[in-house]
C-alpha cells in the first residue's frame, strides 16, 4: 500500500471523511486506531494520514497514544484530518507538536467541519444544514488528495487566536478528567438489554450488569454508546433525553462494531 489511514471515530463521521479520502488517492488501507495493535502490524506505506475527531479542543487522547507508536514506521509524508463541528481550534497545531516532539514532521493538517456529535451541548441540527457540510467536505476532498498526492507542505489549517488561547486552556484542564466523565451517563426505561453500547464502545469501557450498561471510568467520551443505541435509551446528564441522535448517514452500525 503507498497510503495508509488511521482514524478514530464514535460517530462515523471521521470514518466517512477516511473512506472519501481512500476513493480519492486510491491504493490505501483503513485502519481504526481503536484495534490498532503496532507490534503485529507492520506499515511499510510512504504516506499516513490521522483522520479524527476534535474533543474538546484538541487531539483525543487515543491519537495520542498511537503517535507513540507511529515513529517506528518513520514515514516519508504525514498528513492529518481534523473532523469537527465547527471549532478545530488548535488541534492541528497542538498535532504538529507532539509529532515533532517525537521526530515527525506533520506535513500538512487540515480541518473538515461535519455535524456535532456532542449531544450535551444540543443534536446535530437540521439534515438540510447537515447536508451543507457533507456537500462542502466534498468539495474539500478532492483538494486535500491533491495535496496528498503530490506530497506538499502546507501550513497546518486552524482556528483564531483567541480561541486556540482561551480553548487549549479548557483542553488541558480536561484532558485528564475525560475517562471518568462517564459518571453523567444513565440508562432509562427504554433499555432492552441489546447489548450493543457494548460492541461499539471503542474503549472497551461498558460492562453489561443484569443486561444494562455500566461504564468503567475508563471513557473516551465519543458518545458511540449513546448515539448508535436504536432505542435512544442511553442519556448524560439532564438534558439528552430532549435531543435527537445522530450518526453519519453513510455509516452503519456494522462499520463501527468490529473496527477491525
Ligand atoms: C467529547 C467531544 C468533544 C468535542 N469537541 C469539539 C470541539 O472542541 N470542537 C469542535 O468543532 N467539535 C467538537 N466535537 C464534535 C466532533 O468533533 C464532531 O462532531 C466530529 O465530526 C465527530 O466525529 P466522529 O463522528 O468521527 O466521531 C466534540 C465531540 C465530542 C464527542
Amino acid at each position: 500500500m503507498s497510503t495508509t489511514l488511521f482514524y478514530y471515530t464514535g460517530t462515523g463521521n471521521s470514518l466517512w471523511v477516511a473512506r472519501k479520502v481512500a476513493d480519492e488517492s486510491g491504493e490505501t488501507e483503513l485502519i481504526p486506531i481503536a484495534t490498532f495493535n503496532s507490534d503485529s502490524r507492520p506499515i511499510t506505506s510512504e504516506t499516513i494520514g490521522l483522520i479524527f475527531p476534535v474533543y474538546i479542543w484538541g487531539v483525543p487522547a487515543p491519537v495520542l497514544r498511537l503517535i507513540e507508536t507511529l515513529s517506528k514506521f518513520n514515514p516519508q509524508y504525514l498528513f492529518a484530518v481534523a473532523v469537527n463541528g465547527g471549532q478545530v481550534s488548535n488541534t492541528l497545531v497542538q498535532l504538529q507538536k507532539v509529532l515533532a516532539s517525537k521526530n515527525m514532521k506533520l506535513n500538512a493538517g487540515f480541518s473538515i467541519t461535519m455535524p456535532s456529535n456532542y449531544i450535551p451541548w444540543g443534536g446535530p441540527g437540521p439534515v438540510e444544514i447537515q447536508q451543507q457540510k457533507f456537500d462542502a467536505a466534498m468539495e474539500k476532498i478532492p483538494q486535500i488528495a491533491a495535496v496528498i498526492k503530490a506530497k506538499q507542505t502546507l501550513p497546518v489549517e486552524k482556528g483564531p487566536l483567541w480561541q486556540r488561547i482561551l480553548y487549549t486552556g479548557f483542553y488541558k484542564l480536561s484532558f485528564n478528567q475525560v475517562p471518568k466523565m462517564d459518571g453523567q451517563f444513565w440508562v432509562d426505561e427504554k433499555c432492552n438489554q441489546c447489548g450493543i453500547c457494548q460492541k461499539v464502545c471503542p474503549a472497551n469501557n461498558i460492562t453489561l450488569v443484569e443486561g444494562k450498561p455500566v461504564w468503567n471510568h475508563r471513557c473516551e467520551q465519543c458518545y458511540a454508546c449513546l448515539q448508535w443505541c436504536p432505542k435512544e435509551a442511553i442519556q448524560y446528564g439532564k438534558k439528552t433525553p430532549q435531543y435527537e441522535r445522530y450518526h453519519h448517514p453513510e455509516v452503519k452500525l456494522k462499520d463501527v462494531l468490529k473496527r477491525g
